[in-house]
This record gives C-alpha cells, structure tokens and sequence, in this order.
C-alpha cells in the first residue's frame, strides 16, 4: 500500500481556534479523505505547540494553578472544535508530551555530534507573536509583518545551529524538486530570501522555565521552533518523511529553509512537499485572535452544519490565495449549490423512486451522454495539484447536469407509458448520485453519509466511480440534505 503522510502546522494555545486556524485543518482533513478514497494509507497529523512563551503567559492572564492545567484545558478545546469540524486525524501531537521531548533529546544530539551546534550571542530582534528572530529588511514601517506590533530588541547568550552551512544543499533539493515548494510564488519567495545568504540561528533561549530544556545545558531551553517542527517526526516516525506540509503562508521560512537544514544535519530525508495557503482576511485584514476580528468555527458550524462551512472554505477560495471570509457567501453557496442543486437533486430522486417503484429499483441502463458529462480524471488532477475549488467546480458541473438530465428526460412524463424506460431513467441519475456521494465525501463527510443512507448503499472508494455498479437498491426518504436560509 502506497503511504501519504499528511500534517497541519501544531497550533499555539493562546487562545481557541479561529476560522483561520481552522482553515488549514479542514483543507489537510480533504485531502487525507481524498487519498483514502484512493485507498492508501494514510496517517494524518495535527497537533499543538505548547511549549511557546505565548501559552505562559496566557496561563496567568487567566490566572491558572499551572501552565500545565491551562495548557490541557486547551488542548480539551482544539479537539471538541476538531470533532465539530470532522477532522479525521490519525494522531494529535502535544509537543508536552514525552514522546515528542524524547524525540527531540534524540534529533538535537544527532545535530551536536554533527558539530552543527556552538554557543553564541544572539543580538537582534524577536517577535513574541511569530516566536521568531526578525531582520530589519523584514520588517514594514518597523513592525512585524504578520503581527502589527513592533519586535523586542534583545541580546542574549543562545546556542546556534549552522544553518548556513547547508544553504547550498538546501538549494539543491529546492531546485531539484520543482514541487518541494508550491505555490511558484512560494518557492521563489524562499529561493530569493536564501539566495541572500542564510545565516546561523539561535535555537536556545536562556531562563525560560516553561519548555523543553537544552540537553548540554540545562540553564537554557529549546527554542520553540526547533522543538515543533520536530513533532513531525515524533508524532509519526515510521511515516516519516512526509508527503505534505500543508502551512499557512507566514511560516513557509520555517518550514523549507530551517526545517530541511535541522533534517540535513539529523541524517534524515526532506519533506516531500510544503505547500502554503493564503489567509482568511476579514475586510483584507488577516483573521486573528490578537486583531481582534476572530470568528468561532464553531459557532459556523452549528449554524449552518460543518459540511457547509468546509464547502464554503474549499469552493470559495483559490487554494493558495488570500480570500475575504464572508457570511452572506456561505450562506449564498448554502442555498445555490448545496439546497438548490445537491439537495433537490436528492429529494427529487428519492421521491421519484418511491412514488413510481415503492422505493425499490433495480439495475438499468446507464445513460451514455450523462456518462460522459463527468471527468473524473480532470477531477483528479485537480486535487492533486491541491487545486480544491477547481475539483469542487468539476463535481458540481456534474451535479448541475444530472438535474438538467431529469428536466430533459422528465420521468413524470414516461411514467405514463414506459415503465422499462422509466427505470433506466432513474438509474442513471441514481447510479450518478452516488458517484457523487463518493466524489464530495472528502469535502462533506456527512453529506455523503445522508445520500448514502437515503439511497440505501455502502461507502465506496475512488475506484467505484465508475458507472453501472449500482445494484438493486430500497431507498430510504429522509430529511433534506441542507436547510435553505
Ligand atoms: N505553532 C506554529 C506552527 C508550528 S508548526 C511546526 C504556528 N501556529 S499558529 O497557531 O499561529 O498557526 C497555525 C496555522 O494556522 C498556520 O498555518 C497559520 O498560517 C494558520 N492560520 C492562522 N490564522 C490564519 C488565517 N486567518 N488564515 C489562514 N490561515 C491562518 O504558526
């Protein structure tokens, strides 16, 4: 069996998810179903990053006993939002754990024996919100980018990891592996910023109490970033190396130049790809707990159904680019696509089948040109290139014309004379429905569960996307698929 290895970045605890965060979760959960549709094996990691000073000192805002307790308290939270939204992770990786702190122990020794580490003074700036070390070049009008608040300037006695010395392998890989960084713009965004000379980095931080400490030095911590990009092997190691990063774009430098020069220098092998996503902006500002204009998954979710809202996320946005969350668009594609023409293509099918056979049909013919209506390859493709609204887009042309086919060939009409024709009708559309029902089951998983139970069938794979598989079914009335607002 083929293995695809998927993760999310491991999200900071400050404070519970937003829509943002759970933009990059729900786009890894997608494509985690899409390949086991295809019937490999897939493992699918998420996780936390605990061990970051932001999870401190949100412990004592909230005034907790322990940052321990605080942190385990959150971690309760990530995973209800997590189960609300359907995220099918095979592990969740807490970075507290001692699996992961022994995983690090080990990948920070391999780099001492390497003689990749030495001990230095860092002078510069760091942004609390990045947990990162910032140049000036980086910054805009003397702020961070991705934070609005201006760095720390601080001088500390730090141990360094000699990432310069592997600017060149890692240049290499990046080059000899076009799709290592996806999107283009992505990729040459890094080979730029390498191409001016990386430099070494700090990967400690002195007297810091909460963290994972320095093995050769116990006054001294991991740095955070150091520690969580390792929790991709410690939550998965027989997996290892990944398929795909899935990253939002503000952390792509973490994870295609600092991540591959740490596996360079531990012995182990590169990422297969890291493809970063754009933000979910609110009037073209980044959504964010600390800008203030957040939105509760959750909240979404109970409204219009998790189905809905991953539709939305998928269908609405480029899978690469920014795009401006809106409630009235989802509510918009909840009506159109969903109600208007998923969901009436269903009910519609259903009752036919109950009105004109008692509920149970048996194997017809397959309508040729319908047939040829669907591109399951191009659909593939498309996801593949992690071009989700494209394959939605595809999927729902389908969709679109399996309805015109019923307007066409109008069964109300032929059941007045041809009982036979009749029943081949309704077989193509049925036999359609559930090609469908596979098709949207990453991107709806309860949806596909509905038409499923109504139609009175099994889950199928990728490989039952063909036509004319469809037995003798009894169909089962239920609810409607989606409620019109
Ligand atoms: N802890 C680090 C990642 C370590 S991975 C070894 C981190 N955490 S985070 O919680 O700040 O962000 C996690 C992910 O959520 C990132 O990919 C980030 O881009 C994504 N998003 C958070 N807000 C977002 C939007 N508004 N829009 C899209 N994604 C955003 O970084």
């Amino acid at each position: 069996m083929k293995k695809f290895y998927v993760t999310t970045p491991i999200y900071y605890i400050n404070d519970i998810p937003t829509v943002g965060s759970a933009y990059t979760a729900i786009a890894a959960d997608i494509i985690a179903r899409w390949h086991r549709l295809k019937e490999k094996d897939v493992f699918f990691l998420t996780g936390l990053d605990e061990n970051s000073q932001k999870t401190v000192q949100a412990a004592k805002k909230l005034c907790f006993e322990s940052v321990q307790k605080y942190a385990d308290m959150m971690c309760e939270q990530w995973q209800k939002t997590w189960k609300t939204l359907n995220i099918s992770y095979n592990v969740f990786i807490r970075t507290t754990e001692q699996r992961h702190k022994d995983m690090v122990y080990k990948f920070f020794n391999k780099v001492y024996k390497k003689n990749d580490i030495y001990k230095g003074e860092y002078k510069g700036l760091y942004c609390e919100g990045c947990e990162g070390f910032l140049t000036e070049k980086e910054l805009v009008s003397g702020l961070c980018p991705f934070h609005n608040t201006p760095p720390k300037h601080i001088t500390e006695k730090n141990y360094f990891f000699k990432l310069s010395k592997y600017q060149n392998k890692i240049l290499a890989y990046i080059e000899n592996n076009p799709d290592f960084i996806q999107p283009e713009s992505r990729r040459n965004e890094v080979v730029n910023f390498i191409k001016e000379g990386l430099k070494d980095i700090s990967i400690s931080r002195p007297n810091l109490k909460w963290g994972i400490p320095l093995p050769i030095d116990q006054e001294q911590t991991v740095y955070v970033w150091f520690d969580a990009l390792i929790n991709y092997i410690s939550g998965a190691e027989k997996y290892w190396p990944a398929s795909l990063h899935l990253v939002g774009k503000d952390i792509i430098k973490f994870h295609c130049i600092i991540w591959p020069g740490m596996l360079l220098s531990a012995g182990y092998k590169l990422p297969k790809q890291v493809f970063a996503h754009g933000f979910l902006t609110i009037n073209g500002q980044k959504m964010s707990k600390s800008l203030g204009n957040a939105i509760d998954p959750v909240y979404l979710a109970n409204k219009y159904g998790a189905d809905a809202l991953r539709y939305y996320l998928m269908r609405e946005i480029p899978f690469g680019q920014d795009g401006d969350f809106s409630e009235k668009a989802l509510v918009n594609r909840m009506n159109g696509e969903l109600a208007n023409e998923l969901g009436n293509l269903l009910s519609r099918t259903v009752s036919m089948i109950e009105d004109y056979f008692k509920g149970t049909l048996l194997k017809g013919k397959t309508d040729k040109a319908l047939q040829n209506e669907l591109d399951l390859k191009l659909i593939n493709e498309y996801m593949e290139k992690l071009e989700m609204h494209h394959a939605l887009d595809e999927i729902f042309k389908f969709v679109r014309s399996v309805n015109r086919f019923v307007n066409e060939k109008q069964p109300w009409e032929i059941a007045k004379k041809d009982k036979g024709e009749l029943r081949d009708i309704l077989y193509s559309i049925t036999d359609s429905l559930r090609i469908i029902g596979i098709l949207i089951s990453s991107f709806m998983p309860k949806t596909a569960e509905e038409i499923n139970k109504q139609l009175g069938i099994k889950a199928g794979s990728l490989k039952d996307c063909k036509f004319g598989l469809l037995k003798k079914v009894n169909i089962k009335k239920g609810g409607v698929l989606f409620k019109k607002i």
